[in-house]
């Protein structure tokens, strides 16, 4: 298993160490344009191998002929948000640095599996599909795991129980129309809905839309990437062994929901294929409403990115 990682920021270099201290990747080459970034810090990161006793190879350079043969391509070149500033706001610039490293991966790796995550997420994800001109199976994008991981962790804050017994899925485009679904949020079995009153459930759904904008708040210089790192290597983590993990990720729709010919945050099974199927939740009403106000969204910003 052979992953590449492009951009060598602060989700790449992260992503990058997981993946190492996981040791499932044979080899994981860090690419970035900035010249002797992705090469320090690969070395740094071999250089923990003997204590970590990880067998991965890490290797940082300037190109792409290091990352042929990919399995899987992580792409997180482009920039973050800083205050005051949308996912939306880094269209025009990530769409060309995006197009540009899609296009250098898919010639060099071309069975391979791209997980995107370069915001606009939804977006993002779409343009590296048009350009590398994979299956689109092939291709994803990272944002529900680590949406509905925020969620869960507010939601354990909250009840002081462990992270570890709350199930719950956060859907749609990664943005401010994202849909938490606390109808199906479950603690050791037990529904949110018997623990919480509704109005502490929709402070914690609030917090979890904001959750990424809560972060860039704090930093000032940048955006979150500890928990973005580790949601990007659970993805790998389950096409490289093909595990079969049920795992909320920017899907293409071919009419599940009702909706086609976007990619938008679904629950799919990821295995050795990639994407192996989308999975259908039954909505009611008023989450239906959301979700398709989410699509919207994403639909109006695929415009805009004029591919
Ligand atoms: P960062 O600024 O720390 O790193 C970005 C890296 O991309 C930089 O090292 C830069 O030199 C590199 N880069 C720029 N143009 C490049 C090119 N043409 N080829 C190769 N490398 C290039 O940013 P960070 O925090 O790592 O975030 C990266 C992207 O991921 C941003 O767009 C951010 O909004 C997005 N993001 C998305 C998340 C999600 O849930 N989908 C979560 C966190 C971040
Ligand atoms: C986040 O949600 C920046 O999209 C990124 O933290």
């Amino acid at each position: 298993m052979k992953i590449s990682v492009i951009g060598a920021g602060n989700v790449g270099a992260t992503t990058a160490h997981i993946l190492a201290s996981k040791g499932f990747a044979r080899e994981v080459v860090l690419v970035d344009i900035l010249e002797g970034i992705p090469q320090g810090k690969g070395l740094d990161m071999w250089e923990s191998a003997p204590i970590s006793g990880s067998d991965t190879l890490i290797t940082g350079t300037n190109g792409y002929q290091e990352s042929a043969n990919s399995d899987i391509v992580v792409i997180t070149a482009g920039l973050a948000r800083k205050p005051g500033m949308s996912r939306e706001d880094l269209l025009a610039k990530n769409t060309e640095i995006v197009k540009e490293c899609t296009a250098s991966v898919a010639q060099r790796s071309p069975n391979a599996i791209l997980i995107i995550v370069s915001n606009p997420l939804d977006t993002m994800t779409y343009v590296a599909y048009k350009v590398s001109g994979f299956k689109h199976n092939k291709v994803m994008g990272m944002a529900g795991i680590l949406d509905s991981a925020r969620y869960r962790s507010f939601i354990a804050l909250e009840l002081h129980v462990s992270v570890e017994d709350i199930t719950a899925v956060v859907m749609g485009g990664h943005g401010d129309t994202m849909v938490p679904l606390p109808r199906l949020t479950t603690v050791g079995g037990v529904p949110l809905t018997d623990l919480l009153p509704k109005e502490r459930i929709d402070a914690i759904v609030e917090r979890t839309r904001k959750g990424g904008g809560e972060i860039v708040g704090l930093l000032k210089t940048g955006s979150a990437y500890y928990a973005p790192a580790a949601a990007v290597v659970q993805m790998c983590e389950s096409i490289a062994l093909d595990k079969r993990r049920v795992l909320p990720c920017a899907a293409w729709l071919t009419g599940e929901y009702g909706l086609k010919d976007l990619f938008m945050g679904v629950p799919a099974i990821l295995g050795k294929n990639g994407v192996e199927k989308v999975c259908e939740i039954s909505f009611n009403d008023e989450e239906k409403a959301l979700f398709m106000k989410s699509s919207e969204a994403i639909r109006k910003t695929m415009l805009e990115a004029q591919i």
